[in-house]
């Protein structure tokens, strides 16, 4: 099974249980990369061209505009080819309650029919909100699973959460680190 673990998240200032943080990493980011570690998979950050300001409350402003007018924010680079890939791995910050529209301009580029989407979302409470419908409207065709909603400030404490959710989807045998590469 080929996997592409595709994501958006964004490094920078974020509520962090209550409280605002910087973040060099991304939550989302952290939990993409835990599923490759465990199970193996290409990584594929989903990159906006232009990128939503590092400041949270500018970003809470430009995402919820962009939610409310339908934009969708052009990405870097040409779409990716998913021919070679039996499942995505789809990965996304719960942002209004639903997908952040980088994602919904990844959705609109690619046919994912005939694939397995494995969905996964970190929230600060929302947990996948409507997001799970809104996937499935966008892919008709693809075959949706159980997804895993996490929140933010937890995405280091739930390794194995994490780590066991993938298996059980992408790998017979539940066992060490796919490769050596650390977090
Ligand atoms: C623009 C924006 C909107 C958000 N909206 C919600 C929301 O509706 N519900 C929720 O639980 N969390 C919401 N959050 C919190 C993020 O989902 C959470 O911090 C997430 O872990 C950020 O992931 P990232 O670091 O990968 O970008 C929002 C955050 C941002 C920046």
């Amino acid at each position: 099974m080929n996997t592409l673990i595709a994501f958006y998240s964004r490094a920078g200032e974020n509520y962090v249980d209550g409280a605002l943080r910087t973040l060099a990493v991304g939550n989302t980011e952290v939990v993409a990369r835990t599923i490759r570690r465990y199970v193996g998979g290409d990584l594929y950050p989903i990159l906006p061209a232009q990128p939503y300001s590092e400041s949270y409350c500018e970003c809470i402003n430009q995402a919820k505009q962009d939610l409310s007018r339908g934009v969708r924010p052009p990405l870097a680079g040409p779409p990716i080819d998913l021919s070679g890939y039996d499942v995505i791995c789809l990965g996304w910050p719960n942002y209004w309650n639903t997908l952040p529209m980088p994602v919904v301009t990844f959705l609109e580029a690619h046919d994912l029919s005939g694939k397995v989407i494995l969905p996964f979302c970190t929230h600060e409470g929302g947990g996948f909100g409507r997001a799970l419908r809104d996937l499935s409207r966008l892919c008709p065709g693809a075959e949706i699973w159980d997804g895993l909603a996490i929140r933010g400030a937890r995405v280091t404490l739930e390794e194995e959460t994490i780590a066991a959710w993938a298996a059980e989807h992408l790998c017979p045998v539940m066992g060490k680190p796919a490769s050596g590469e650390k977090a």
